[in-house]
């Protein structure tokens, strides 16, 4: 596992809040501070390269759950980021004592339907323990009452279900909680970057405003609403004008995005200044569509994404796009398999389990590239 390297990512605050068993959220607006520098003065110590996790491993011994059955709802597997959290999410189970044949792991193609029907499936299988990445989050209702109603555990993980929803769960005192990052966060970071370039740099017509697009994940998505709103408020808040040229969905979609980039591209032209986009994969294709205007990012347009993709950490690296925000796949896919373990053994977990993002500029993309490969 990788959660050690991690660690020299986070600052002091940070590893006390993951060492706390993450933290509550809290009503947010604040840029969540000082998060960008890497802490390697904290690394802890890494006599063994490799394995085992020992340090965040729940009570069981390795082997007790070698009998459990987990089942794991995955919105799309097409998702890069949702490969790279369902690839170490299975890896740390196994990891946990959990057999690779006792999890199984469905691809819900993008469609409620589709997932709702897998959830009917796990359900008659009995399987002892639900990880769900819901394709709607408005479903998550149905879904809540649907497994809490066959007695099986519950972590949702990446698509936040509203807070109606997990005061349900507080209310009823039900083993359903909820694991990810809060998004305002990585809204704000994306912004932050852009600040920290200075507005004489990012202002490169000389009009006083920063004239911007932004491509946006699914619509129904917090993690889509939350970037868009906090990633412009962090330039709002340092008192920069800024005026949006363009706003589509992009839906998290590296190909879509390219299309979206390239028509804004073709309709404001030179006017555009910076790209904000909601995901690295759409970033990704954002970058094609620079490319292929004959632009260049750092030079004659700035661009953002989240998730700290390999691709888009080494675009960082060389310049070719402004910065990332480290999603942690790692923490977070640990995070869901150890409260799945609090739920088997009766320990129990909070409703809410977070987790924070981390800047990705420059300077530490290449450590947080070494972290994560
Ligand atoms: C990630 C996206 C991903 C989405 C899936 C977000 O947190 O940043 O890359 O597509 O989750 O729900």
């Amino acid at each position: 596992m990788k959660k050690k390297v991690l660690a020299a990512l986070l600052s002091v605050a940070m590893v006390a809040t993951l060492l706390a068993g993450c933290g509550k959220k809290e009503a947010p607006a604040e840029a969540p501070a000082e998060t960008e520098a890497p802490a390697e003065t904290e690394a802890p110590a890494d006599t063994d390269a490799e394995e085992p996790a020992e340090t965040e491993a729940p009570a069981e011994a390795a082997g007790d759950f070698a009998d459990k059955k987990v089942g794991v709802c995955i919105y799309q597997f097409s998702d890069n980021f949702m490969t790279l959290f369902r690839t170490e999410l299975e890896n740390y189970l196994i990891s946990l004592g959990f057999a690779k044949e006792n999890i199984t792991i469905q691809d819900g193609q993008n469609d409620q339907g589709t997932q709702s029907n897998q959830i009917d499936a796990f359900i008659n299988d009995k399987v002892d323990v639900l990880i769900i990445n819901p394709v709607n989050s408005s479903s998550a209702e149905t879904i809540t009452d649907k497994v809490v109603g066959a007695g099986i555990p519950l972590v949702y993980i990446n698509r936040e279900p509203d807070e109606s929803e997990e005061q349900r769960w507080a209310d009823n005192n039900w083993d359903v909680t909820y694991v990810g990052c809060d998004a305002r966060q990585s809204g704000t970071m994306q912004g932050e970057m852009i600040v920290d370039l200075g507005l004489e740099k990012v202002d490169m017509n000389g009009d006083g405003k920063v004239q911007y697009i932004m491509i946006e994940g699914d619509p129904e998505n917090v993690d889509a609403k939350y970037r868009t709103e906090f990633s412009v408020k962090a330039l709002t808040d340092a008192g920069w004008e800024v005026e949006e040229l363009d706003d589509q969905v992009g839906n998290w979609d590296q190909v879509k995005a390219q299309e979206l980039v390239s028509n804004a591209l073709g309709q404001h032209g030179e006017k555009i200044e910076v790209v904000f986009c909601n995901n690295d994969a759409m970033a990704l294709g954002a970058l094609q569509a620079i490319d292929t205007a004959g632009r260049k990012v750092g030079e004659d347009i700035f661009l953002v994404g989240v998730d700290a993709l390999s691709e888009a950490l080494e675009n960082v690296i060389n310049g070719t796009m402004t910065g990332t925000v480290f999603n942690d796949h790692i923490s977070q896919s640990h995070s869901a398999a150890d409260a799945a373990v609090n739920y088997l053994t009766g320990a129990g977990n909070e409703h809410y389990i977070g987790c924070d993002y981390v800047k990705v500029t420059t300077e530490n993309a290449q450590e947080v590239l070494d972290s994560v490969k």
